[in-house]
């Protein structure tokens, strides 16, 4: 069987979740190459993954013609660059969620990929989780009637870093954590999203209100398809109780829940008449298996060249929810999106 060999390009938090599995866990995939330009970070990967090549810079890498594969896991707004780059070199990629900073960016690198007849693969491993997989095999099975409903939420435990703090640069909690939430209720609905009306504060940073006016912790979003299901996300950052990540798909005859916000299944009862469950920490935790899942697929999709199971054009309609979402917030009205544009 053939192998393909693998570049992981930035190596920070979520990199070394990609390169940790292409290392070890993936069957048929190698990684042998690793680039960031932050020595420091590079160098810690290296300790670790075993490569032949390291690169401080991408395009230095994608003149390396043993690499079959990029996995592209920088900050946001340089995925359009590096993507487009990467098609152009005839490398496959598999490109971390959001997939660019806005959709005419994701429309340059779908069209990128299609030309030079390469994968496209975006990072929203929670349709790799096995519960959701689940989920999504009842749901279709029928068993609880039409979907009605899609509720979706994720709280991350973190203060944000400054930079996110202005949301030109950062989208805020839509782009950096709904937008796995906004692909959910995609995914469970089939359909795509033709209103969304969103409403949020700055709850838990009230020292930064007045260098940062638009900026927002927790944000509530209510979204209409374009077949008349509804949708629902919450989302929040620095909650600081733990990581929560959970789905409800209420039908017309049946609902089904995905997650709760245990890290493991022990209960912990005490002499103080207590019931403690630890909670869930982090994502990484809790969407391990996933993103193993999703890495396998990255490498078999291009041996048995067949589309990605996520591809560039979820990303491309996750992209223009979050840019829907946050216009919606900030300029306190419902945003319509067009019925055409959202077929
Ligand atoms: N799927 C998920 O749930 C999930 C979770 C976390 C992050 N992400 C996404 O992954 C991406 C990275 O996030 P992170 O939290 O790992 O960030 P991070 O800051 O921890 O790591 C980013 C790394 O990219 C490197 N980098 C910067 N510019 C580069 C370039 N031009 N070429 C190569 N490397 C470069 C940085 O030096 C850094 O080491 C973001 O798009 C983020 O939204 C997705």
């Amino acid at each position: 069987m053939k192998t393909i060999r693998v570049c992981l390009i930035g190596t920070g938090r979520a990199g070394l979740i990609h390169g940790r599995n292409m290392a070890a866990k993936i069957r048929g995939g190698e990684l042998i190459a690793l680039c960031d330009p932050s020595q420091e970070a590079l160098k810690a990967a290296e300790k670790e993954l075993n490569v032949t090549y390291t690169y401080t810079d991408y395009r230095q890498a994608l003149k390396n013609t043993e690499i079959d594969a990029v996995i592209v896991v920088t900050p946001t707004v340089y995925h359009k660059e590096i993507v487009i780059a990467a098609a152009e070199a005839g490398k496959h990629i598999l490109c971390e969620k959001p997939l660019a900073m806005d959709e005419a960016e994701c429309l340059e690198m779908i069209a990128a990929a299609e030309r030079n007849q390469v994968k496209l693969q975006v990072g929203f491993m929670r349709r790799f989780d096995e519960s959701f997989q689940e989920a999504k095999r009842i749901v279709d099975s029928g068993a609880i009637g039409e979907v009605v409903l899609v509720k979706s939420l994720t709280h991350g435990p973190s203060e944000p870093k400054p930079w996110m703090y202005d949301i030109s640069k950062s989208n805020g909690p839509i782009g950096e954590v709904n937008s796995h939430d906004l692909d959910t209720l995609r995914w469970f609905t089939g359909s795509e999203a033709v209103s969304i009306y969103s409403i949020g504060g700055n709850f838990r940073s009230p020292e930064i209100k007045e260098d940062y006016p638009d900026y927002y912790d927790t944000v509530s979003m209510n979204l209409q398809f374009l077949d008349g299901k509804l949708g629902a996300v919450d989302g929040a950052q620095y909650v600081q109780y733990g990581y929560d990540a959970r789905v409800e798909i209420l039908g017309t005859n049946g609902s089904v829940l995905i997650g709760d916000q245990s890290k493991h299944k022990v209960v912990i009862a005490n002499r103080e008449g207590e019931i403690i469950r630890p909670a869930m920490h982090s994502w990484t935790y809790l969407f391990a298996d996933a993103y193993v899942a999703e890495d396998q697929a990255f490498i078999d999709c291009i041996l048995e060249d067949s589309e990605p199971f996520v591809t560039g054009y979820d990303g491309m309609m996750a992209v223009k929810l979050v840019h829907a979402g946050l216009t919606s917030l900030l300029e306190k009205r419902i945003v319509w999106i067009d019925k055409e544009e959202a077929q």
